[in-house]
């Protein structure tokens, strides 16, 4: 099954060229950054109008350095949400136009699935069957939850955060900071050889028990990062010369408040489901200090460690043809691309 994937649901227009849900044919990101970067965060107009331009490019671009013509595609992926309603419509009205062109199926792939998708895209990854039931922390710049996925299409949310994404607490922490966007990158790189434990900066919902959230959520398993990032506010004005004097012990301290925030919940999540594999996705995912916690956490919980290749944790298209090309594999339908819907949810009942 040879699937065109196209992503635009945020700041990245990507097309790529998967087969049978788990081979790379080719993938091709555009990246916005520097669009969005004088303006600290990503400014929806700028965002859609960038989309534009450049989905034909990396659409043609896709297909042709895979090697293939557009006659051999048996269907076209793209992420129908969640995501910025004006971006997500820019990819989804080109891929309809080109499956009407090309009268091909167009499927639609929600966009949290296809990050989940996205650990398979590592060649020696295990069969999505062989790594289930598989406890999956999904952190980006848009999302952050624990999902238990029991098969392809099966999946349960355990937890998720109650205010901003890990990733949005990395941009806004960053950019009090002064040390530009996008934040979690640029924590990292700052970080470098600081404190962790220079400033102890709260753990959101860190002691929240015995509680479920309106959705029916265990408060163990969710997170908070506002508080964090009011924090560090309070913190730089109540030591004006730490920007100057302590950079590097500010970012590791602020780094380790997420990191760490993220690694407790998902050992408790492990705990609870006593899940055979523990994953991460999402642009966050690339972080070192994660991978270095969620892999001692796994090998105390005797799990097996599935992190998504560096390439695959932020935003592209591989992994949305590969979410797509795993529901065929598996018998499950793909729904058709006809509206963009922003919050679509990833269990219906959520
Ligand atoms: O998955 P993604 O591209 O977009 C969403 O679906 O939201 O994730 C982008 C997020 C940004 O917040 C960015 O700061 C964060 O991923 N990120 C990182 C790193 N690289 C990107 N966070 C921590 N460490 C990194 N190395
Ligand atoms: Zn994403």
């Amino acid at each position: 099954m040879l699937l065109l994937g196209i992503e635009s649901s945020c700041d990245e227009t990507a097309a790529a060229v998967v087969r049978d849900g788990r081979e790379v044919l080719s993938s091709v990101v555009h990246s916005q950054i520097a669009s969005h970067r004088p303006y600290g965060g990503v400014v929806p107009e700028i965002a859609s109008r960038e989309h534009v331009g450049a989905f034909p490019v990396v659409a043609a671009g896709a297909v042709e350095r895979a090697g293939v013509s557009w006659a051999d595609l048996d269907a076209i992926a793209v992420t129908h949400g969640p995501g910025l309603v004006s971006s997500l419509l820019i990819g989804l009205s080109g891929a309809r136009a080109l499956g009407q062109v090309l009268g091909k199926p167009v499927w639609g792939v929600n966009h949290i699935e296809a990050h989940l998708a996205g650990m398979f895209l590592d060649p020696a990854a295990p069969d999505p069957a062989d790594a289930c039931p598989l406890l999956a922390l999904m952190v980006s710049g848009g999302h952050s939850c624990l999902v238990e996925m029991d098969r392809v299409g099966g999946y349960r949310m355990l937890g998720q955060t109650l205010d901003d994404a890990a990733g949005e607490c990395l941009d806004k922490g960053a950019n009090l900071l002064g040390l530009g966007y996008p934040g979690g990158p640029a924590i990292e790189r700052a970080a470098q050889g600081g404190d962790p434990a220079f400033v102890h900066f709260p753990r959101g919902l860190e002691h929240a028990k015995n509680r479920t959230t309106g959705n029916g959520l265990a408060i163990e398993m969710c997170l908070s990062f506002s508080g964090l990032k009011t924090s560090l506010l309070y913190h730089l004005k109540n030591h004006p010369d730490d920007r100057e004097r302590h950079p590097a012990d500010l970012a590791a301290s602020y780094q380790e408040a997420v990191m760490d925030s993220l690694a407790t919940r998902a050992e408790r999540a492990l705990s609870a489901t006593g899940a055979r594999t523990l994953a991460c996705v999402g642009g966050v995912a690339k972080n070192a200090v994660l991978r270095g916690k969620l892999e001692t956490l796994a090998r105390r919980h005797a799990a097996a460690l599935l992190l998504t290749p560096l390439a695959y944790c932020t935003d592209n298209a591989a992994m949305v043809a590969a979410a797509a090309g795993l529901r065929a594999l598996a018998g499950l339908d793909n729904p058709p691309a006809v509206e963009a819907d922003p919050s679509l949810p990833l269990v219906e009942e959520e």
